[in-house]
């Protein structure tokens, strides 16, 4: 990192010389993005991790001496995602919030247990659409410019927190981005998912009885209030899928039993902490065990995607893929939303967001059989 950040440093230094303002390169001509790169190269695009090795891929304590928590500093990103808050602030990932997507990788292996193949779907997904690929660093929260200078628009670089990317509607503890901060844990809508614990899940714990009314009247709510709800590919899969995560990661893995306890749900959601003596799940996690926690929480309060026009007005979008569709979603996302923020990259960038869309098919492709999609040619 301190290497990296010398190297953006001195990259910004030499930028400003040749150009007005370095913060953002948003809004320069492909001749001015080509100089850039000429004079300051992209970054190296290391592959993805391995898989943790076989000796050392199974229960551990992960809150341990070498993962101190430290509560983020004001310099410090943190933002919608529990898990990588939490992760940054134990020092699995860079505790300043910016990181590459192999280190995500890493990060949510060694402290999770996050399965390969599942850890890199979720990072070079959230990575193309919310993340740098010049200089290969996403934030983990709002837009920064430790991220280095953006490519030119309409490409965001916004961070996890942008919404209408990865971000979305109907979170659980966040609100929609129509009301206020989507990025910001919420008491309130915390308080909710207390007292749906306490109402449908084992024992006052968030399990999967809980997730499934949980998820289903957070989206009622949405339809409802927010005049703007976008429930939509790719977010319905993120949406169901985040609200299942908790009750296998946030648990301590000597357990493992998918019954997470409030105290422990408030460690992460809300102090970015690990509870004292966590330990990470017992075997690596994969969709073959994720999938059917999510269809089995659809089918008790199936729904159909839409948006609305209007509080209360909720139309249906019959051409946008269903949640069952995994490979309808994964062609919507690199035919359809990641264009949208490139639509016609060319030279170093081109080949940046081919390498990293290649990692991200051999991730949908590992547990799933999906053909692989081509938006820049081959
Ligand atoms: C591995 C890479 C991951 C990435 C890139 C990622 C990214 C994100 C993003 C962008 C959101 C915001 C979505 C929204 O609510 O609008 C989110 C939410 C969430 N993430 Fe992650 N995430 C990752 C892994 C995990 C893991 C391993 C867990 C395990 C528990 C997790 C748990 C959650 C939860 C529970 C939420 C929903 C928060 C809420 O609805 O209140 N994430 N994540
Ligand atoms: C939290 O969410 C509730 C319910 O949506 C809302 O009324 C409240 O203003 C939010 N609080 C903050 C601090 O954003
Ligand atoms: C129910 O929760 C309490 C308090 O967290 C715990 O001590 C007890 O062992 C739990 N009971 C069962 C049957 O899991
Ligand atoms: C997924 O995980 C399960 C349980 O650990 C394991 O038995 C299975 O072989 C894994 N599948 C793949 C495709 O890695």
């Amino acid at each position: 990192m301190t290497k990296f950040a010398a190297f953006m440093i001195l990259a910004m230094v030499r930028l400003a010389v040749t150009l007005p303002a370095y913060e953002s390169l948003a809004g320069l001509s492909e001749r001015e993005i080509g100089e850039f790169i000429n004079i300051n190269g992209v970054a190296r695009i290391p592959n993805p991790p391995a898989p943790l090795p076989e000796n050392d891929n199974g229960l551990k304590l992960v809150n341990d001496p070498a993962h101190p928590f430290i509560a983020a500093g004001p310099n410090d990103i943190r933002g919608p995602c529990s898990a990588l808050n939490t992760l940054a602030s134990h020092g699995y990932l860079p505790r300043n919030g910016a990181a590459r997507p192999d280190q995500l990788v890493t990060g949510v292996m060694e402290g999770l247990n996050l399965g390969n193949d599942f850890a890199k779907f979720l990072v070079y997904q959230a990575f193309l659409m919310n993340g740098n690929p010049l200089t290969n660093l996403m934030s983990i929260g709002m837009k920064t410019p430790e991220t280095g200078p953006d490519p030119p628009k309409p490409a965001l670089v916004g961070g996890l927190s942008q919404h209408g990317t990865f971000e979305g509607d109907t979170s659980m503890t966040r609100v929609d981005a129509f009301f206020r901060d989507q990025a910001v844990f919420n008491e309130t809508l915390f308080q909710e998912f207390t007292e749906f614990s306490t109402k449908y899940g084992f024992n006052g714990t968030y399990d999967l009885n809980a997730v499934a009314e949980l998820r289903h009247q957070r989206l009622l709510d949405s339809m409802a209030n927010n005049p703007e709800l976008v429930f939509a590919s790719p977010r319905i899969l993120s949406a169901y899928s985040e609200a299942v995560f908790p009750t296998i990661f946030f648990v301590d893995g000597r357990l493992n039993n998918r019954q997470l306890t409030i105290d422990a749900a408030r460690h992460f959601f809300d102090f970015q902490m690990m509870p004292a003596d966590f330990h990470r799940q017992p075997a690596p996690v994969n969709f073959t065990i994720i999938d059917p926690l999510v269809s089995e929480i659809f089918n008790k309060h199936p729904f159909t995607p839409g948006v609305n026009k209007g509080k209360g007005n909720f139309v249906l979008m019959l051409e946008t893929p269903s949640l069952s569709d995994f490979c309808g979603i994964y062609e919507d996302i690199v035919l359809r939303v990641i264009p949208g923020q490139y639509p016609k990259p060319t030279g170093a960038l081109k080949q940046a967001l081919n390498t990293n869309l290649d990692f991200f098919y051999g991730a949908v492709s590992a547990e799933h059989d999906c053909k692989q999609v081509f938006p820049y040619g081959k």
